[in-house]
């Protein structure tokens, strides 16, 4: 029996976003090369993005590259851009087939051509996907995120699109990357650490944090379930009173 029997599918997370963490260590524990880690990465990403379609989870947001993961040695960080065009031709029918919609949030500026290429084919080509749409975090991180987003803010107010009186928390979700996307109510960090490392900070205020030691290479369907299981038994309170929160689930 699978725990995605024991999900209620009335408490379903909309959007779960991803800390892909513990490639470089699962590598190492088997002697092999940290690509390998990657590698195995995509893997794992292909069979989550099943699982949670099967799930019924609408948003997927992985954290594949970080603004932070630019200063890693050359090799690694060459090596991780020719995997992601490598994985993306190829897994792009199949996303198709799947009903997946892929989005790409971060600084694509800074990804060489070859991957920004396959990565818009890619989102032209999956645009009609309806069954879950699958967001890469790549080159991305908040702080660049917010700092864009107040350029782009401060510019409209001196060109007068903006008035700095209809400035308000809407205004600004706006302005961020995630526009149009509702925020993550889920949060799983895999490979032990527990730290957001720079990673939706604003999206994330009322998410539920679930971390496991298990490495991203192995995650796999029934962890993912066992995530979702976590979720509901978390009670959401958004700053209210358990009271409050009882007395509106009654009415
Ligand atoms: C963190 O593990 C993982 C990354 C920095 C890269 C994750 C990228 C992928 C899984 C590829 C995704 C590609 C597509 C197309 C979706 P780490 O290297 O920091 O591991 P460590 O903490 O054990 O060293």
């Amino acid at each position: 029996m699978s725990l995605l029997d024991k999900i209620d599918t009335k408490n379903i997370p909309s959007h779960i976003a991803i800390i892909m963490d513990g490639n470089g260590r699962w590598a190492k524990e088997r002697g092999l090369d940290r690509t390998d880690g990657h590698q195995e990465g995509v893997v794992a990403v292909r069979r989550i993005v099943e699982a949670a379609s099967r799930a019924g989870i609408n948003f997927l947001t992985v954290y594949a590259f970080s603004t932070e993961n630019w200063n890693r040695p050359n090799k690694e960080v060459e090596a991780l851009m020719e995997l992601m065009v490598y994985a993306i031709v190829k897994e792009t029918p199949d996303l198709i087939k799947q009903g997946v919609r892929l989005l790409v949030i971060g600084d694509s500026n800074r990804l060489p051509t070859k991957t920004r290429a396959a990565l818009d084919n890619c989102i032209n080509e999956t645009a009609n996907g309806t069954t879950i749409t699958l967001i890469l975090a790549l080159s991305y991180s908040s702080k660049w995120e917010i700092t864009e987003a107040l350029r782009n803010m401060l510019n409209d107010i001196q060109s007068k699109r903006l008035r700095v009186d209809d400035l308000n928390e809407k205004t600004l979700s706006n302005y961020l990357t995630t526009k149009g996307i509702p925020d993550p109510d889920l949060l799983i960090r895999t490979g032990g650490e527990k730290r957001i490392s720079n990673f939706l900070l604003w999206q994330l205020a009322y998410a539920e944090l679930y971390f496991t030691n298990v490495f991203w290479p192995d995650f796999d369907a029934e962890h993912l379930y066992q995530a979702i299981l976590d979720f509901q038994c978390r009670e959401r309170r958004f700053g209210k009173t358990s009271e409050q929160i009882e007395k509106e689930q009654k009415e």
